[in-house]
C-alpha cells in the first residue's frame, strides 16, 4: 500500500504585526470585542514590495530543507491561494521558478480557507497513483491584499502567511483519507465584491459573519462525523486537531465536539488572525516545531470557507 507521508513542513510569517490596539485606532471597535468575539490578539501583514508567491517561498524553502531533499527531488507542486500575484501564470509556477526547479508540473488551487486541504488531497491522489513521489503543498495568504479596513465586521479577522509540507510516497501510514466538499448556493455569504473606497473601485471581501459562523459549525461537525466513520476511528482516537483557524469559538465548538479539551487543539489564531489557505499548515509547523506533534500521532485537519467549501484529512504523522 503507497501512503503519502509528511516529510517534511515549513512556514513563514510577514515582520509587520497588526495589533488589536492598532486597529482601534482607525476602526470603531475595541481589543476586548476583538479578543473575545474571535480570540484574534495580532495578525502578521505582507510588506509593499512582496507578494504571495514570496511567502510561499519562504516556507517551501523551510519545509525542504526540513524534508532532507533538494529542490529538484520535488515532482509536482500545488499552491493553495486566494491571493496569486497574477491573474495568470500560477503562483505555483512563479514559485517552481524561484526555487529554480527545472521542469515538474505545477498548478494553483483555489478553495479559499479550505484550500489547503484540497491541495492535499489532490496531491495525495498524485502519490497514491505513482504519478509523483515528492509533493511540496502550499497554502499561502496575503488576505490584507482584499481586505476593506473600513469594515470593522471583518477587516479585524485577516492575517498573512505561508505554510508548506513536503507529502512522500512511503510505506509507513501517512494520510488515511481525504474528504472535501462544496456548496456554491452559498456563494453570497462569504466572497470577494468590487467596492469603492476613496473614489477607487477594489475588490474586497463581503461576509455575512454570523451566517457563516453558524454553518461553518454544523458543517464541521459534520465532516468530523464523516472522517471517522470512514476509518472506524473514535474520538478517542485523535491525538490532535489542527484545524482551520477562522474564530476561537468554531475551534471550541469542533474540540467540544470531540469531547477533547482544548489542549488537543492546535491554536495560533490568537497570533496569527485568519490566514485562509495558509493557516493549516501554519498551525502545523507550529504544533511540530512547539514538540506537540510527534511522529506515530493521529491528527485531525478540517476547514470551512467561502465557496462554500470545506473538508479534513486524518493523517499519522
Ligand atoms: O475562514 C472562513 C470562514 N470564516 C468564518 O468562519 C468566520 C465566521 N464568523 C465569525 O467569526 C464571526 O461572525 C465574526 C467575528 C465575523 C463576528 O462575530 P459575531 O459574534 O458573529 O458578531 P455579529 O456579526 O453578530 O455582530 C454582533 C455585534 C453587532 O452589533 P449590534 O448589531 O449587536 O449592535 C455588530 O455591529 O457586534 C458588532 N460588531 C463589532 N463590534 C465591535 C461587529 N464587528 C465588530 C467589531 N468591533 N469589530
Amino acid at each position: 500500500m503507497i501512503y503519502s507521508k509528511i516529510k517534511g513542513c515549513g512556514s513563514y510569517l510577514p515582520e509587520k504585526i497588526l495589533t488589536n490596539s492598532d486597529l482601534e485606532l482607525t476602526l470603531d471597535t475595541t481589543d476586548e470585542w476583538i479578543t473575545s468575539r474571535t480570540g484574534i490578539k495580532k495578525r502578521h501583514i505582507i510588506a509593499k514590495d512582496q507578494l504571495t508567491s514570496d511567502l510561499a517561498f519562504e516556507a517551501a524553502k523551510n519545509a525542504i530543507k526540513d524534508a532532507n531533499l533538494q529542490p529538484n527531488d520535488i515532482d509536482l507542486i500545488i499552491v493553495a491561494t486566494t491571493t496569486p500575484d497574477k491573474v495568470f501564470p500560477s503562483t505555483a509556477c512563479i514559485l517552481q521558478k524561484k526555487l529554480k526547479i527545472k521542469e515538474c508540473p505545477a498548478f494553483d488551487i483555489q478553495a479559499v480557507c479550505s484550500g489547503f486541504i484540497y491541495a492535499l488531497s489532490i496531491a495525495d491522489k498524485f502519490i497514491k497513483t505513482n504519478s509523483a513521489k515528492n509533493v511540496l503543498v502550499v497554502g499561502a495568504d496575503a488576505m490584507s491584499r482584499i481586505t476593506d479596513y473600513s469594515d470593522r465586521s471583518n477587516a479585524i479577522l485577516w492575517g498573512d502567511g505561508s505554510g508548506a509540507v513536503i507529502l512522500s510516497s512511503s510505506n509507513k501510514e501517512g494520510i488515511l483519507s481525504t474528504h472535501i466538499h462544496a456548496q456554491g448556493e452559498y456563494e453570497d455569504l462569504l466572497h470577494v465584491t468590487k467596492k469603492e473606497q476613496a473614489g477607487v473601485f477594489k475588490e474586497t471581501i463581503d461576509m455575512r459573519g454570523n451566517q457563516v459562523f453558524k454553518m461553518a459549525v454544523n458543517t464541521l461537525d459534520m465532516i468530523v462525523d464523516e472522517t471517522l466513520s470512514s476509518n472506524k476511528l473514535a474520538k478517542e482516537d485523535i491525538d490532535w486537531v489542527v484545524p482551520h483557524q477562522a474564530n476561537i469559538r468554531i475551534l471550541e465548538a469542533t474540540a467540544k465536539k470531540l469531547n477533547m479539551s482544548m489542549d488537543k487543539v492546535i491554536v495560533t489564531i490568537d497570533e496569527q488572525g485568519n490566514t485562509s489557505a495558509a493557516s493549516i499548515p501554519l498551525a502545523l509547523d507550529y504544533g511540530i516545531k512547539e514538540k506537540k506533534i510527534k511522529s506515530g500521532h493521529l491528527i485531525l485537519m478540517e476547514a470551512f470557507g467561502g465557496g462554500f467549501t470545506w473538508g479534513s484529512a486524518l493523517i499519522r504523522i
